[in-house]
């Protein structure tokens, strides 16, 4: 899916956070937003999900202003999982309760999944509680996945995993949106991350994209403020 923003506007309580944001998320490509805390990432992500409404300006999803939102999925930054449902039940969550599929189909494409994410199978019946802290992760990109969205947001994928583990998610993000062509949008702090699984990065600041480059030229920018930004990174 292409996702076109003109002059996107958006104030709280009288200060504005989003001051004329343009993007063009290009359908099946791997997009990162960096910025400082509280510059406005989860809330340009939140407009473009949906979850809240713009003051002034347009989004378009393939050219319309109207989407179906069963086509985005969500990565939060904690994961999410329901502690009192077993794997299985938090992957296919939202079909549990749709009905629309008998069980024993969900769990063959909870299993497909979980292949997929190298969950083993013996985890299906697990509960959150007795899984590590990068399994919670892939069960919670699993559930993701699930709903086969066309567009997937990633709230800080990686935060709260150890080096090893944030590798191995960043491996399956890049594996699975390739793979099943999704377009990822991506808020992170972690550069290293932004490179390895990025296509095109734009940085915000001061309420606006302030520079929009191929995630290879990401250490070679000339900006200013994108420098200061990343020096404070390391
Ligand atoms: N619902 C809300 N009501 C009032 N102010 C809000 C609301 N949501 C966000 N803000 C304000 O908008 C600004 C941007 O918030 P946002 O959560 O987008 O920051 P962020 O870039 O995601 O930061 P972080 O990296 O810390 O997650 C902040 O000043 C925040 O206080
Ligand atoms: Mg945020």
């Amino acid at each position: 899916m292409e996702i076109q923003i003109n002059n996107l506007n958006k104030s709280f309580d009288g200060k504005k956070v989003l001051k004329g944001i343009d993007l063009n998320l290009k359908p099946n490509m791997s997009n990162i937003i960096l910025g400082k805390s509280g510059c406005g990432k989860s809330v340009l992500i939140k407009l473009i999900y949906k979850l809240i409404k713009q003051d002034s300006g347009i989004i378009t999803y393939n050219s319309k202003e109207e989407v179906d939102i069963n086509k985005f999925a969500m990565l939060f930054q904690y994961g999410a999982l329901f502690d009192s449902l077993k794997v299985w039940e938090n992957i296919a969550f939202q079909f549990i309760n749709e009905k629309l599929k008998p069980i024993s189909q969900l769990k063959e494409e909870v299993l497909d999944i979980m292949f997929n994410l190298g969950l083993d199978s013996e985890n299906i019946d697990k509960y959150p509680s007795e899984l590590s802290g990068g399994m919670k992760k892939r069960v919670a990109l699993g559930r993701a996945l699930f709903k086969k969205p066309d567009v997937i947001f990633l709230d800080e994928p990686t935060t709260g995993l150890d080096p090893l583990n944030g590798e191995l998610i960043n491996d399956l993000i890049v594996k699975v949106i390739k793979e099943k062509k999704i377009t990822a949008i991506t808020i992170t702090h972690d550069i290293k991350s932004a490179l390895k699984t990025g296509d095109q990065f734009y940085y915000l600041e001061d309420g606006i994209i302030e520079v929009s480059e191929k995630c290879e030229n990401l250490l070679k920018t000339q900006n200013s403020k994108l420098n200061s930004f990343l020096k404070g990174q390391v």
